[in-house]
């Protein structure tokens, strides 16, 4: 297995000055990363800037979405090529919030997952059920769907590229968090999932990271729960301080 990623993803915050500083504060407080990798998702604007920051080092750089054409007619979007430019690794798709703020589909998803692959850049796919997907008992069905989706055609020999980031949508940005046991059964059914479709070796080369309220607070206990291989911070991402909290429960 690989070693336990975690992910600052900044969504819609900062100025470049601002995400200049935040991303040195982190680069700088970041002592020992012989255990756990580290990666910083800024908006786009602040893609160069930071890649800039990171160069040389240890950390890397995610983009929070792509569209699956290389180039073209479709103003408003950004193609893989453009990111690996930029000095992207990860690139998020399938994020909740793509998903249900920007009607987002499986087969969109799907066609990110692909054109991701096509670019050699490494997909994070982010999967999880809305509250009253939960409370109706479907949070398997929705999680295998999203997965099955957005996984076909996908070769067995791609798969150890990509993570797959369980993200309840209830627990992301409410304060909320998935108790540690919660998130391990959902952890595990993801694995049997991918078990399934591509055999134990493959699934097993694969992390499942935990994202949604990840605060300084219930880190320490996320990162210890099974089948947990890494966190996918948003709010607390960007305070540097407790970024570097949450990293070195993994330390
Ligand atoms: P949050 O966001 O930590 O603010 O809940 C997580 C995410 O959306 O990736």
């Amino acid at each position: 297995m690989k070693p336990p990623l975690v992910i600052a993803n900044w969504k819609m915050h900062g100025t470049r000055a601002e995400a200049e500083n935040l991303a040195r504060r982190i680069h700088n407080g970041m002592k020992d990363l012989r255990h756990v990798e580290v990666a910083i998702a800024p908006p786009f604007t602040a893609l160069a800037t930071v890649a800039d920051v990171l160069r040389g080092g240890e950390i890397q750089l995610v983009a929070q979405n792509v569209h699956w054409e290389e180039e073209g007619a479709f103003t408003g979007e950004i193609s893989p090529k453009m990111l690996r430019e930029t000095g992207c690794t990860f690139v998020l798709i399938g994020h909740s919030e793509r998903r249900h703020l920007f009607d987002e589909n499986d087969q969109m998803v799907s066609k990110k997952m692909s054109a991701l692959l096509r670019a050699d850049l490494l997909p994070i796919l982010c999967v999880g059920e809305t509250l009253r997907e939960r409370k109706k008992g479907m949070t398997r069905n929705v999680i295998s769907r999203q997965l099955r989706a957005a996984l076909k055609g996908v070769s067995k020999n791609a798969i150890e590229k990509i993570t797959v980031a369980y993200e309840p949508v209830w627990a992301i940005g409410t304060g909320l968090t998935a108790t540690p046991d919660e998130t391990s059964h959902a952890h595990r059914w993801i694995r049997k999932v991918m078990t399934r479709l591509f055999g134990s070796t493959k699934a097993m080369r694969c992390r499942i990271l935990y994202g949604g309220s990840v605060r300084p607070e219930n880190a320490a206990e996320l990162a210890r729960a099974s089948e947990v291989n890494g966190l996918l911070v948003g709010g607390a991402s960007l305070k540097a301080g407790d970024f570097l909290r949450i990293v070195s429960q993994f330390v």
